[in-house]
């Protein structure tokens, strides 16, 4: 009998710079067969997150995956479980874990995948089964790590956040503003900076606006306590210039850089950098959200969610085909999503 085929997208070239949709190619592949203790999940959600772009250089710089040509792409998703050989994940069960761009998937759900480990039941009962890709998940978990953990944000104290408009950017401003901090929000364009104030920041720059440094000089009149930084580059340098003595730093990402190893192609910024950490002696710190937050920051961002005290917007595009141009233009300075960016695979049989 003829084997039953599905959709994939593996990488077809190695990414130079910024990804482009030509390095991505849709495939076709045998839907697998579930070994003894595996299951056969389909997916319903596909998470769309900047750091997949570290696993598509040809020479491997950082991150734990690295991705030749013709491997699925690797990401976070949410899928049902439609075939079983593990009593502990039963058929129809949700799972969150990272099975990859593809229709369906066959694993050890225990075993998990060797980047997170064990797949995650998820509870339809609790929220929307694609926020454990978002609020409810990686994302959420970075922005507790980096305001509640790294931050160690008080009530009063002023946090600006690059990338403000973004996934882990969107609840860091929300926790930010649940602690009683003043909240300012760094986002491309007018439309993302009135989305910021619509979720409670209370002031917004524009860093593609020719009076950035102006906007930002006036929303941070005392300077800062700390900055959550997503996106490295002349933004971080004009933010940092307003830092209060021994700021706190915690380095989310620096998404500015993804496509540039260990050099970038344009001037050195180091000096500068590395002026104003000592001279301000900042605090600076690189994470991993989920390790940072682990289950306890989960819980108390379900409790917030639960009590309406934290929203969440999804951005949403159909189809796998969609991911990647979807994913690309989060790159290339093009894409208006505010919130989590996901992708709709399927819908869920039932
Ligand atoms: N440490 C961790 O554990 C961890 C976990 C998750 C994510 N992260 C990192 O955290 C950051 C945010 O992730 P996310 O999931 O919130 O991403 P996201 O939802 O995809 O948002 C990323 C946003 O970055 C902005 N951006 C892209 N290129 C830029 C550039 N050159 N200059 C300024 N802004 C740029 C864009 O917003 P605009 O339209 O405003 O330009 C884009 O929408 C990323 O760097 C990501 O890799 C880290």
């Amino acid at each position: 009998m003829e084997p039953r085929m599905m959709r994939q997208i593996v990488l077809q070239s190695y990414a130079q710079g910024n990804p482009v949709p030509g390095n991505f190619a849709v495939a076709q592949a045998p839907i697998p067969e579930p070994g003894p203790g595996e299951v056969l999940t389909r997916t319903l959600w596909l998470s769309l997150d900047p750091l997949i772009r570290f696993g598509m250089d040809e020479q491997h710089v950082t991150g734990a995956v690295h991705l030749k040509p013709g491997d699925v792409l690797y990401g976070g998703t949410v899928s049902e479980v439609v075939v079983s050989n593990h009593p502990d994940y039963p058929v129809g069960c949700i799972v969150e874990g990272r099975t990859g761009w593809r229709e369906y998937a066959a694993l050890d759900p225990v075993a998990g995948d060797r980047v997170r480990g064990a797949m995650r039941r998820i509870d339809p009962a609790l929220a929307p089964i694609s926020t454990a890709l978002g609020v409810l998940g990686m994302p959420g978990q970075t922005a507790h790590a980096a305001v509640r953990g790294i931050g160690r944000v008080q009530a009063g104290e002023t946090l600006v956040i690059s990338a403000a408009g973004g996934a882990v950017g969107s609840i860091a401003g929300q926790i930010g503003k649940i602690l009683g901090a003043r909240v300012v929000g760094i986002a491309g364009g007018a439309k993302k900076c009135a989305a910021l104030l619509d979720l409670g920041f209370d002031a917004a720059a524009d860093y593609k606006a020719p009076d950035f440094a102006g906007q930002l000089k006036a929303a941070l009149p005392e300077g800062f306590d700390c900055y959550i930084d997503n996106v490295g580059g002349d933004v971080t340098l004009a933010v940092l210039r307003h830092a209060k003595y021994r700021a706190r730093m915690p380095l989310a990402g620096f998404i500015a850089y993804y496509g540039f190893g260990m050099e970038g192609p344009g001037p050195d910024h180091l000096p500068g950098f590395f002026r104003l950490v000592m001279t301000k002696a900042l605090e600076l710190r690189g994470f991993s959200g989920p390790m940072v937050a682990g289950e306890a920051g989960l819980a108390e961002l379900a409790q917030w969610v639960g009590e309406g005290r934290l929203g969440y917007r999804e951005t949403i595009v159909e189809g796998l085909e969609a991911a990647p141009a979807a994913f690309c233009a989060t790159f290339a300075g093009g894409n208006s999503h505010v919130g989590k960016l996901l992708v709709r695979v399927a819908q869920p049989s039932s």
